[in-house]
Order: C-alpha cells, then sequence, then structure tokens
C-alpha cells in the first residue's frame, strides 16, 4: 500500500499535488513519500514481532538519499551497506555503527579501514583472500573486526538472472560445501572474530520457497559449525523481498508471510537474526514524476517522448523491468502507446505497448514503484544533470537532492598540458 492517490482528479502525493512539485521542483524528479516508508517499516517489523530483538539493516544501496536514511534511522534502522560511500552516507543520516554491515565481495583495504575506524558492526565475508586482507589491515590498526561468511547456498530464486545472487556459479558467497573450511581459517588469522552466518540469494522474490531451502540449509551448518567448535550468534538472512510492480500479475507474499517462514525456519537457532531489505522498505514510497515532452505518431502506436531517460531510471533498460504509468491529471481515456525518453537510444525505452492514460504534451506522468533503485542508479549519460529528489510529508514537501546544474557537469573536467598549450 502506499500514500499516491487521486484527489480531485489530481495525483497527490500524501496530501501534495504532484502538479505543484512539478512546477515548483522541475520535472523529471523522484518524490519520496514518508507515510509509506513509515507504514513499510512498521509492517516489516510486525512481521518479525515474534523474534528476540531482530535487526534490519536496511540495503542503503536501494535508496540512499539521506533523508530517507535519516527517516529510517530514526524509526530504529541499521544499514547494509557494500562501499565507503554507503557506509559515509549512513553514518551522516545518523545510524548508529554498531548497526552496520558491511556487505560486498569486493571490499578494498581503505574500506575496510574506514568501516574499521567507524567501529561498525559486521563485516560480511564472501572469501578466504578477503579475511585474510581484512585481518591485515583489522591487525594493523589494532582492532578486531566481527566476521561472518556469506554462504553461497546453491539456490536459484527464480528472479531476473541479473539480480539472482545465489546460484552456485554466481560470484557472492562461499560455497556451501567449503563453508567449515572457511570459518576454520578465519578462526586461525589474528584480528577476526568469526561470530556468524550470512545469506542472499536474490532480489524482487516472489515466491518464498527458494528462500526457505536456502534458510534451511543455513540452520543445518549453524549445527555444522558448533559441532566444530565455532561461535555462532548471529545469523543474516538478507534481503530479497519482492513488490508489487505490474497489476496484471499476482502479488510478492506478504512481510507478514515472509516472517512467518522466518519464524518456523529458525526456530531453535539461537542466534540473532539480521534482515537487509531494501526495496521493501521504499520501493512503492517514490515516483519518478516526468513531463511529456511531445507525442510522436509510430507505425503501430505513438511514442510518447517524455523528459526522463533511461539515465534517470534504468529499470526497464537494464532488467525490461515494468513500471506502472500514470497521467497526474488523467483525462479519463486510455491509449496504447510507447513510452519512450530522449537518450539516443533504443533502449531508452519504458514500456512498448503499453494500455495507459492519454496524454498530450506537456502533460505530466508518474513512473510508480520508483522508490527503490531509482535515483540510486542514474547517471549523467547523454551529459544530463542528475535528477533531483523531494520528499512529502503530509502536507509538507522539501527538496532533499538538488538538480545537478549542468556546470556541475564540466567542472570537473581538465584538459591535459599538450591540449591546453595549444589552445
Ligand atoms: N543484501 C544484499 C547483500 C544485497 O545484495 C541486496 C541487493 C539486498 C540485501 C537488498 O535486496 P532487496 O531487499 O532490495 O531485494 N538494481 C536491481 C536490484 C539489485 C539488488 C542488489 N542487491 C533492481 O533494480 O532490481
Amino acid at each position: 500500500m502506499d500514500h499516491f492517490q487521486l484527489l480531485d482528479g489530481v495525483l497527490h502525493a500524501e496530501d501534495v499535488p504532484l502538479t505543484l512539485i512539478a512546477e515548483e521542483a522541475g520535472t523529471p524528479v523522484y518524490v519520496y513519500s514518508t507515510a509509506t516508508i513509515e507504514r513499510h517499516v512498521r509492517v516489516f517489523k510486525e512481521a518479525l514481532a515474534g523474534l528476540d530483538d531482530p535487526l534490519i539493516a536496511f540495503a542503503v544501496k536501494a535508496n540512499p538519499n539521506k533523508a530517507v536514511l535519516a527517516t529510517l534511522a530514526a524509526m530504529g534502522l541499521g544499514a547494509d551497506v557494500v562501499s565507503g560511500g554507503e557506509l559515509m552516507r549512513a553514518r551522516a543520516a545518523g545510524m548508529p555503527a554498531a548497526k552496520v554491515v558491511f556487505s560486498g565481495v569486493g571490499k578494498t583495504a581503505d574500506e575496510m579501514a574506514l568501516a574499521l575506524r567507524e567501529g561498525i558492526g559486521q563485516f560480511n565475508l564472501e572469501s578466504l583472500p578477503e579475511a585474510d586482507m581484512l585481518s591485515k589491515v583489522a591487525t594493523a590498526l589494532g582492532v578486531e573486526a566481527t566476521v561472518v561468511f556469506r554462504i553461497n547456498p546453491a539456490v536459484d530464486a527464480g528472479t531476473h538472472s541479473k539480480i539472482s545472487t545465489g546460484r552456485s556459479e554466481d560470484k557472492f558467497g562461499v560455497p556451501y560445501d567449503r563453508a567449515l573450511d572457511a570459518y576454520a581459517h578465519a578462526a586461525a588469522l589474528p584480528g577476526l572474530r568469526p561470530r556468524g552466518v550470512a545469506v542472499h540469494i536474490g532480489s524482487q522474490l516472489t515466491d518464498l520457497a527458494p528462500s526457505r531451502a536456502a534458510f534451511e540449509k543455513i540452520g543445518a551448518l549453524i549445527g555444522e559449525l558448533r559441532r566444530a567448535g565455532h561461535v555462532i550468534d548471529t545469523a543474516d538472512l538478507g534481503g530479497g523481498l519482492g513488490v508489487p510492480y505490474n497489476p496484471a500479475v499476482p502479488v510478492p507474499p506478504s512481510p507478514a508471510a515472509y516472517g512467518a517462514m522466518v519464524q518456523e525456519v529458525t526456530q531453535g537457532w539461537n542466534v540473532r537474526l539480521i534482515f537487509e531489505p531494501g526495496r521493501v522498505i521504499v520501493g512503492n514510497a517514490g515516483v519518478l514524476l516526468t513531463r511529456v515532452v511531445r507525442v510522436k505518431d509510430g507505425v503501430e502506436s505513438p511514442f510518447v517522448i517524455v523528459d526522463a531517460g533511461m539515465n534517470d531510471l534504468l529499470r526497464p533498460s537494464l532488467y525490461d523491468a515494468w513500471h506502472d504509468i500514470r497521467a497526474i491529471v488523467p483525462r479519463g481515456e486510455k491509449f496504447v502507446a510507447n513510452i519512450v525518453g530522449p537518450i539516443c537510444e533504443t533502449g531508452d525505452t519504458f514500456a512498448r505497448g503499453r494500455t495507459m492514460d492519454v496524454v498530450e504534451e506537456g502533460d505530466l506522468v508518474a513512473f510508480m514503484t520508483a522508490g527503490a533503485y531509482g535515483a540510486t542508479m542514474a547517471s549523467t549519460y547523454n551529459s544530463r544533470g542528475l535528477t533531483p529528489e523531494v520528499m512529502v510529508s503530509g502536507n509538507k514537501w522539501a527538496l532533499v537532492r538538488e538538480r545537478q546544474p549542468l556546470e556541475a557537469l564540466v567542472a570537473g573536467d581538465r584538459l591535459p598540458p599538450w591540449i591546453e598549450e595549444s589552445a
């Protein structure tokens, strides 16, 4: 459920008409609803209510906007980060270091040192060479790093191939059947304190069965690790729960169903559970608001050319992802159209042959469910400034990320001396 509703014929974010935001902030612009974010956090927490003090570490990659992170921090969430930059953002938004877990296959020594100095809660290691590197960095700093290994359970999550992470040939984690060796290796290294296990099999999961299978394997591994003498007191179950994008397909399992499955499978594990949800918290809490630049005839159906492009919202281009498309002031009729951006490649297509509200030049439209993996994946391709972001709360709204001025695009460029001198 979200708080984007038609009121008096105009799509609103909570109590603010999107026409007003477009007028004052310009387009394209991302708009986030605080009430929706807060609602999703409450629903997720309620789903885990039967667990003993779980940590919800928001996957910052889904939406690293400071206002979003601060909203989550105020509700007690921590952060799952995958870079030094995400760590800085989580800390700047007020997330306590102890509630930060650091995931990712390619952490550098500099990023490890930064995280150790900050005093983060846990490193999720993905390989033995990574354990070796962290051991060296921690020893040099004279500190001990709390670590868990991310296990690759060899389970196909059944999601889009590019966001599936738990198959044995995917780059993530330590293979399940080499886990005992990994813990023995880490336990012998100075500066590391192995404490638990982690797993994450993919994103936009629409079926609980693969997660259940992965968690059951993790449960068995916890027993084996304890029998081998390791202390295991945390299990990080990752993120991945899907959200509804397309009203025509069945909705993904609810957080409540996910929570019930987790409680059943993890019974008796005797660990603190950590969760890393991203999309399910922020996905439906954001839209990308854009204006129709012009409508151009097509051979079969017209092209609606909007002022947002694949550089602003990459998901349709990269994953053939579906985003619902709604007119902000619907005219009450539908037509079939292709919705495209201004970028010079055919991949800059949001939807083909889509039945949508009739729109004309100058009309406003919204790409729905753009709060996760939207602004965060934006680029300046075709030398377009990064999209601004707005946050709404009730009848209030504020710019929470300014539009990147075009001057900023060239400000960082430098000419090499051999060109500058001849100029
Ligand atoms: N934990 C780890 C270790 C992850 O790699 C991810 C997402 C998450 C948690 C959060 O997953 P979520 O709850 O949001 O599904 N750009 C793609 C999604 C990539 C997800 C990458 N990892 C998209 O737009 O669909």
